[in-house]
C-alpha cells in the first residue's frame, strides 16, 4: 500500500506542486484547505497534471473535531506537511492576531493529533524571514534567529519554536523545517501556479502582471541599498524544485534516516540575484520589455540574503536545478494561461 501523506494548504501555491511531486513519488496525498486563498478547482489541475485525483477535504486547520474527523475518516496517515498559513506579511502587521491565530493553533491542533493516529512526522514550511539581515552570506541554518519584522515572521519563528519544544517534551513525532527562500514560478504544464488575491505583493507576480498589462508599471522598491547595483538582493527558488525538497523530507522521516529529530534544512539556489538582475532576466526569458520605475525603500524589507544550500544538498540529496529564466518562462506562461482562461 501508497504510504498516506496529509498535506495542509494542499490547494495553495506550494502545496499544489507538492502534491504532485508527491504523487509522482508514489505516495497517496489527502488534502486539507479551508480554500481562503486558493479554489477547489486547483485539485482537477493537480488531477491533470499528475493524472491522480487526490482527496480533498474542505477544511479550516483551526476546526480541531473537523481534524480529528479527518484522520479517522482516512486511517494510516503517516506524515504530514503543513502548508495551511496566512502569509501576507503587510497584512500581518494589520492583523497580528488573525495571524498568531491561524498560524499558531493550526499547527498545535496538528501536533495534538499525531500521536492519537500514530502520525511519525511533519515537514513545515519555515522560512528565511527567520534570519532577518544575516551576519554572513550565504546564511547558513547556523546563523543566530533574529526578531521578526512581522507578526508574520513572528509565527514562522514561534512555530519552529512549538515544534521542538513539543518533540523535547518526549512525543513520538520527528520533525523536518524547510525555511524556503523566495519560492517563484509556476508548473511547466501552466496548470499549477501562483494566484494572488488583488494587487500582487510579491515580485514575480507583479512582474507577470505588469508584462500583461493588469498593472501598469512595476515599482522597484530602493536603488540605495549596499548592494552592486542598489537593487535587493533574493535567492529564488523555483516552485518545482522547491516541492519535490518535501518529498525527500518525508522520505527521510519514513525511512528514519534523521539524524535528529528536529532537522532544519535552508530550500534555495545558493545564488543571489538583484530586483534589477530578475527584471532583466525576465525580459531577456520572455522577450517582453517590463515597465518599471526606481521607488522608495518598502519598509521591512531586508537588504541581501541568500542561501547556503549544502546541508540540503548534502543530507537531503536535494539541488536546485532549475535555471532562474526557465523558471520566470514558466511563471509568464502561467499568466498568459489565465488570461487565456480568463481569470486574470
Ligand atoms: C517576503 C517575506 C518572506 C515571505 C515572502 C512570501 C519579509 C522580509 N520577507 O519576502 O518572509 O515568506 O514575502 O510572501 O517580509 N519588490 C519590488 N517591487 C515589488 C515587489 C517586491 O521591488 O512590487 C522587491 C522587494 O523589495 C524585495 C524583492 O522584490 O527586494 C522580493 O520581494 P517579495 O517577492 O515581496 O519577497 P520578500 O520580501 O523577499
Amino acid at each position: 500500500m501508497k504510504d498516506r501523506i496529509l498535506v495542509t494548504g494542499g490547494t495553495g501555491y506550494i502545496g499544489s506542486h507538492t502534491v504532485v511531486e508527491l504523487q509522482n513519488a508514489g505516495y497517496e496525498v489527502v488534502i486539507v484547505d479551508n480554500l481562503s486563498n486558493s479554489s477547489a478547482d486547483v485539485v482537477d489541475n493537480i488531477e491533470a497534471v499528475s493524472g491522480i485525483r487526490p482527496a480533498f477535504e474542505k477544511l479550516d486547520c483551526l476546526d480541531f473535531a473537523g481534524l480529528d474527523g479527518v484522520f479517522a475518516k482516512y486511517p494510516g496517515i503517516k506524515a504530514i506537511i503543513h502548508f495551511a498559513a496566512s502569509k501576507a506579511v503587510g497584512e500581518s502587521v494589520q492583523k497580528p492576531l488573525l495571524y498568531y491565530r491561524n498560524n499558531l493553533v493550526s499547527l498545535i491542533n496538528l501536533l495534538e493529533l499525531m500521536p492519537k493516529y500514530n502520525v511519525q512526522g511533519i515537514v513545515f514550511s519555515s522560512s528565511c524571514t527567520v534570519y532577518g539581515q544575516p551576519d554572513k552570506l550565504p546564511v547558513t541554518e547556523e546563523a543566530p534567529i533574529k526578531k521578526a519584522e512581522s507578526p508574520y515572521g513572528n509565527t514562522k519563528q514561534i512555530n519552529e519554536e512549538i515544534i521542538r519544544d513539543t518533540v523535547a517534551s518526549g512525543a513520538p513525532v520527528s520533525a523536518i523545517l524547510l525555511r524556503y527562500f523566495n519560492p517563484i514560478g509556476a508548473h511547466p504544464s501552466a496548470l499549477l501556479g501562483e494566484l494572488p488575491n488583488g494587487v500582487p505583493q510579491n515580485l514575480v507576480p507583479y512582474i507577470v502582471q505588469t508584462a500583461i498589462g493588469i498593472r501598469e508599471k512595476l515599482s522597484i522598491f530602493g536603488d540605495d541599498y549596499n548592494t552592486p547595483d542598489g537593487t535587493c538582493i533574493r535567492d529564488y527558488i523555483n516552485v518545482v524544485d522547491l516541492a519535490k525538497a518535501h518529498v525527500v523530507a518525508i522520505a527521510r522521516i519514513l525511512e528514519k534516516k534523521q539524524k535528529e529529530k528536529v532537522e532544519v534544512f535552508n530550500i534555495g539556489t545558493g545564488h543571489g540575484l538583484s530586483v534589477l538582475q530578475l527584471v532583466h532576466a525576465f525580459e531577456k526569458a520572455t522577450g517582453v520589455k517590463l515597465n518599471y520605475q526606481i521607488a522608495p525603500r518598502r519598509a521591512g524589507d531586508i537588504e541581501q540574503v541568500w542561501a547556503d544550500p549544502a546541508l540540503a544538498n548534502k543530507e537531503l540529496g536535494w539541488k536546485a536545478e532549475t535555471n532562474i529564466e526557465d523558471t520566470l518562462r514558466s511563471a509568464w506562461n502561467w499568466q498568459l494561461k489565465l488570461r487565456e482562461r480568463g481569470i486574470q
